[in-house]
């Protein structure tokens, strides 16, 4: 990635869509091509989008950014590791949940959305820093005393995804992926299939153990089964 060119939104209806019209060309910007490394970030955003087609919540006091990146099928890894990797330089003790969740305690701080148009790649990232809009989510102020700005952990980001181009990126994003090793439900379309995490292949598929059976999935929706938190006795839950 070259030095970022960072675009700034005081709103907009979602970074997603202003890096696409940028591309496009439609705001009649007077770079053409839009260069690789062009960051877009809004204060606000009226339609945050998520994974799957689900809204992302984006009240002010949060980060939303897009950057335009080239396409690399191992750029979920790299962009996962780079958002992880620069919570936990603030003391955050960030994890990534299969595909690219960020996740503290098992509640999501951070997510992130990769989609691709003209042979380039909009990566979208969300971190809640000033409040959690869900309950199950958590966010930068609630996780740590000191509050970061905006910029500051913008610019972290795209140094730690810079660094994710160096090393064995597959053994990076297992070292920080929380999801291997536990039980899960994995849902691909119609299909929810309930499992053991026995790892991530080379190109980031999740690998599935049910039963005799080993199910390598390229993309869904992976959900953690909680383990019980307290000591039961075995003879109390076997009855
Ligand atoms: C997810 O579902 O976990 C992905 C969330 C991605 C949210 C970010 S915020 C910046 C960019 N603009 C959007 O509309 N979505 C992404």
């Amino acid at each position: 990635m070259t030095e970022p060119h960072i675009v700034h939104f005081a709103s907009v209806s979602s970074t997603q869509d202003a890096a696409r019209e940028l591309i496009l060309g439609e705001t009649g910007a007077k770079e053409e091509p839009c260069p690789i490394g062009t960051v877009i970030v809004a204060d606000v955003q009226e339609k945050g989008r998520g994974r799957r087609g689900r809204e992302w919540m984006s009240p002010r006091g949060g980060l939303y950014a897009s950057i335009i990146m080239e396409n690399d099928p191992l750029l979920p890894l790299r962009v996962g590791v780079g958002v992880t990797r620069a919570l936990q330089d603030i003391g955050i003790d960030a994890l990534l949940k299969w595909p690219n969740d960020v996740i503290v305690r098992e509640r999501k701080i951070g997510g992130i959305l990769i989609e691709a148009l003209l042979e380039r790649a909009i990566v979208g990232i969300g971190v809640n820093i000033e409040q959690a809009p869900l309950p199950a989510a958590t966010c930068i102020c609630e996780e740590r005393k000191e509050a970061i700005s905006r910029d500051e952990l913008l610019r972290s980001i795209l140094c730690n995804i810079k660094m994710a181009y160096c090393g064995d990126i597959v053994d990076e994003y297992r070292a920080l992926c929380s999801t291997i090793g536990r039980d899960v439900t994995v849902t691909v379309g119609n299909e929810t299939m309930m499992g053991n995490v026995v790892g991530v292949d080379q190109s980031g598929c999740l690998v599935l153990k049910m039963g005799d059976e080993i199910r390598i999935i390229h993309s869904g929706e992976c959900n953690h089964i909680e383990t019980l938190s307290v000591w039961r006795d075995p003879a109390d839950v076997l009855g």
